[in-house]
């Protein structure tokens, strides 16, 4: 009888142990799968470290390791509905996997991939191949489990369902796209830039003039120089981490973003070679800098675009000191806003200026998840840090390398210390006054050279207005001990550089005698450019390369009158010369005289400014937002000089 009775009892013993939210041992199937999770886990926590300690941690990589660290918890714990969580949480890690940039461009670029080519393509590989496995164990773990099931067997695994699925939710919710962590967002692999092709893409454009007696090969830098400084320029594709967790990806020069910062000396000779290693053509202009015509780097005007494979040598001297940049000027709307750019600083001969700290900082603006513009300041989207002692002298060398996506200056001041701006584009200003927090508008491709010194204590910070909205905590440059600004400053009158300063003798002034002028009315409408259809940016109601040229004679003094028709601000540079500001909606200049080579012209305000005719070649004119060189915007001043370079899809060379 109670024999019979233990004998009965044994099945119900069974059902019970195996219901909703008992333990039981694993079966074959969860022993591989937890182990499969176990390897996942330490290989994800290794990566994890490895890269803490060399000093990149990844938020994304130790997202992944706690998320398949709790997932081996849920298996191994034997506990039926938490492994069916863990097939949830399964799908989770997948999309982690999926969505990371890293695992992406190594998938995209197994042999080529920067983060680490073919030795991280193999890893991913595995990785994927061991969580595969883990999750595939796991999940017929979990049928098995519902057959054994004989009691409320519909209960326990759709309850675990259910429940996986709004824990799965909230996990992808919380870290997916649009949500708190950007970084697992998907950002685009880039795309080769390239010309539309078919009807209304010029095939073979010659810039120059036919029977011109010189031609821009002949119009290089004199054979000697008293110091030459030799640098290599490598431009090739990278992932940038830009230190929130955001990677992006981009084309580069020695794989940073921006590129090496070139310190030389003025009257140095440069000789830079440029190798490409991306799969399209590059070249490098030297912005702002008076080079001879032939080291200009303008793809189909001074040169062809430096082939992939292939390199470059520029050489050069520096006449003037000062703050300088550079960026590719083949596709220079694509390639220089996907980061083919660095700065190029010369310190003069006999300095002006002590300054014991003196660095630069580069503004750029990167094409983040869903067209949301990143906004960074050097390599970083976060707070950048820059040593300096309580009453050291700070000069900061800022530069505007991004396109501007709202077509508005971006906005720069200093919080915690007066400071002057001494020098616009390189040139010094004369006798600068003392400014608190004033907002500095910056176009694209202008730089500000501004000085202060560090206060007895805290910190000075440089911060910037996106778009002019307001002042952000990030990016941010942090001088000195502390954090950043724990106020940020509310958006004053802007700087009036015609204002600024004080008044010097100049040597070319609106009263100078010009031997030419001419009038640039700059416009936007709908059309056409190269073939495509959409908002056009004119010149004298013309779109590059119908906009004609300004034909000048060495000696001469050019004046340009800017007339702004649009509702943008258009930063006009000119390759080659630097511009006297001879004024603003007709009135001088009332402060120091200014020279710079991108002039940001306001909406519906004109602009007079003159350059002397003093650098042969054939020299483009254009709008540096990028987007609108790209639809229009460029034309050539010309000094009687041909060239053997063509623009068009013949030669595959596209300046902007
Ligand atoms: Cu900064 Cu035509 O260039
Ligand atoms: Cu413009």
């Amino acid at each position: 009888m109670n024999k019979q009775t233990q004998i009965n009892q044994e099945p119900t013993m069974e059902i019970r142990r195996r219901s909703f939210f008992t333990r039981q041992r694993l079966s074959a199937q969860g022993k591989i799968a937890a182990w499969c999770y176990v390897v996942a886990t330490l290989a994800a926590v290794a990566g994890a470290t490895a890269l803490a300690l060399i000093g990149s941690f990844s938020s994304d990589l130790t997202t992944f390791a706690v998320l398949v660290f709790i997932t081996t918890l849920f298996v191994v714990s034997g506990v039926r509905w938490l492994q069916a969580g863990a097939t949830l949480l399964g799908v989770v890690l997948f999309y982690l996997f999926f969505t990371q940039p890293y695992v992406i461009s190594s998938l995209y670029e197994p042999k080529t991939d920067p983060q680490g080519g073919f030795g991280h393509f193999v890893g991913v590989v595995i990785l994927f191949g061991i969580i595969t496995l883990a999750f595939v164990a796991n999940l017929s773990m979990v049928l098995q489990n519902f057959q054994l099931s004989s009691r409320r067997r519909w209960f326990a695994p759709t309850s675990s369902v259910i429940i996986g699925m709004v824990i799965g939710t909230l996990v992808i919710g919380a870290l997916g796209p649009g949500a708190s962590a950007p970084a697992l967002a998907a950002i685009a692999p880039l795309e080769t830039p390239q010309m539309a092709a078919g009807p209304g893409v010029p095939t073979s454009i010659n810039m120059g003039m036919a029977h011109a007696p010189i031609s821009v090969g002949q119009l290089h830098a004199p054979a000697t120089a008293a110091h030459v400084d030799h640098f290599t320029l490598t431009a090739q594709s990278a992932h940038l981490a830009l230190g929130s967790g955001i990677t992006v990806p981009a084309w580069t020069f020695n794989g940073t973003a921006p590129g090496p910062t070139l310190h030389v000396r003025q009257g140095d000779e440069l000789v830079v070679t440029l190798v490409n290693h991306l799969s399209f053509g590059v070249t490098i202009h030297w912005h702002g800098v008076r080079v001879p015509n032939d080291a200009d780097g303008v793809a189909g005007v001074t040169q062809d675009a430096v082939k992939p494979g292939q390199s470059y040598i520029y050489r050069f001297i520096v006449p003037d000191a000062g703050t300088y940049w550079y960026h590719s000027h083949q596709f220079s709307y694509d390639e220089t806003t996907n980061g083919l750019y660095g700065m190029l600083i010369v310190d003069p001969t006999t300095p002006t200026l002590h300054a014991d700290v003196d660095e630069s900082v580069a503004l750029h603006a990167w094409n983040g998840a869903n067209n949301q513009a990143i906004y960074t300041m050097n390599a970083g989207d976060g707070v950048l840090k820059q040593a300096a002692l309580p009453g050291q002298w700070v000069r900061l060398r800022i530069v505007n390398t991004a396109e501007t996506p709202s077509g508005n200056p971006q906005l720069v001041t200093l919080v915690g210390a007066p400071f002057q701006v001494v020098a616009l584009d390189g040139h010094d200003l004369h006798a600068p006054q003392w400014l608190t927090a004033t907002p500095l508008p910056i176009g694209s491709a202008q730089r500000y050279d501004i000085y202060f010194q560090m206060p007895t204590h805290g910190s000075v910070a440089l911060v910037t207005a996106d778009d002019g909205q307001g002042y952000v905590q990030a990016p941010a440059l942090v001088v000195g001990q502390g954090s950043g600004p724990a106020k940020l400053p509310v958006i004053t009158k802007w700087f009036d550089l015609t204002t600024y300063g004080t008044p010097a003798h100049d040597a070319v002034t609106p009263q100078s005698h010009f031997n030419a002028t001419y009038n640039i009315t700059l416009g936007n409408q709908m059309g056409t450019s190269l073939g495509r259809t959409g908002m056009t940016y004119t010149m004298n109601g013309k779109v590059f390369p119908n906009t004609g040229m300004i034909m000048v004679k060495e000696g001469q003094l050019i004046k340009l009158h800017f007339v702004n028709q649009t509702s943008l601000y258009h930063p006009m540079h000119l390759h080659g010369h630097v511009f006297t500001i001879l004024g603003e909606n007709g009135r001088p200049l009332t402060g120091s005289p200014v020279h710079q080579d991108t002039v940001l012209v306001p909406p519906h305000a004109t602009y007079d400014v003159a350059f002397v005719a003093n650098n042969p070649g054939i020299w483009m004119l254009h709008c540096h937002n990028f987007l609108h060189s790209n639809w229009g915007m460029d034309m050539m001043v010309m000094y009687n000089v041909s060239t053997p370079y063509t623009v068009g899809s013949a030669s595959g060379n596209f300046p902007d």
